[in-house]
């Protein structure tokens, strides 16, 4: 099932990046929810990437898209918050891969890395694929018990 709701939040190295795929969402018919950030004026990007995190792992979107000018901050910071794989893809292969045998649920791009053309099938291919499930299905589950090992560690 191609995601019905999907978060966006992008620091200003994203933020023109984020403006576009507003648009390729329009196209596809995907809503949409911007967490931000609203401007070109310098900010911090874990903020952006927790708040869009946070929408996915409570269920009041369905995926998250988060773009900064490496994806890479993005992708850290996201991955802090409990229930969320996000995955760095600059490549149409591995947008596919990680949805089949990842099963993530937040995406995230670095403007500064990819042209607009190929983030566009990026997001487009990401958004349409399916979780595999099968032994990728285990494998998830095993994430998961890591996340709860630690969960509440501090580490
Ligand atoms: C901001 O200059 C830059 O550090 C940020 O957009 C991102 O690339 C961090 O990972």
């Amino acid at each position: 099932m191609t995601a019905v709701r999907v978060a966006l939040g992008a620091d200003h190295g994203g933020y023109r990046l984020k403006e576009a795929i507003k648009r390729w969402l329009d196209e596809m018919g995907i809503a949409w929810e911007d967490c931000g950030t609203y401007g070109p004026d310098p900010v911090d990007y874990p903020d952006y990437a927790r708040k869009v995190a946070e929408k996915v792992a409570a269920g009041e979107c369905d995926r998250g898209i988060l773009v900064c000018g490496t994806g890479i901050g993005m992708c850290i910071a996201a991955n802090k918050v409990p229930g969320i794989r996000a995955a760095l893809c600059h490549d149409v292969f591995s947008a596919r891969a990680t949805r089949e045998h990842n099963d993530s649920n937040v995406l995230t791009l670095g403007e500064r890395v990819v042209g607009e053309g190929l983030a566009r099938a990026i997001v487009e291919a990401w958004l349409t694929t399916e979780f595999a499930g099968g032994r990728h299905a285990r494998r998830v589950d095993k994430i998961k018990e890591i996340e709860k090992a630690y969960s509440g560690s501090g580490c």
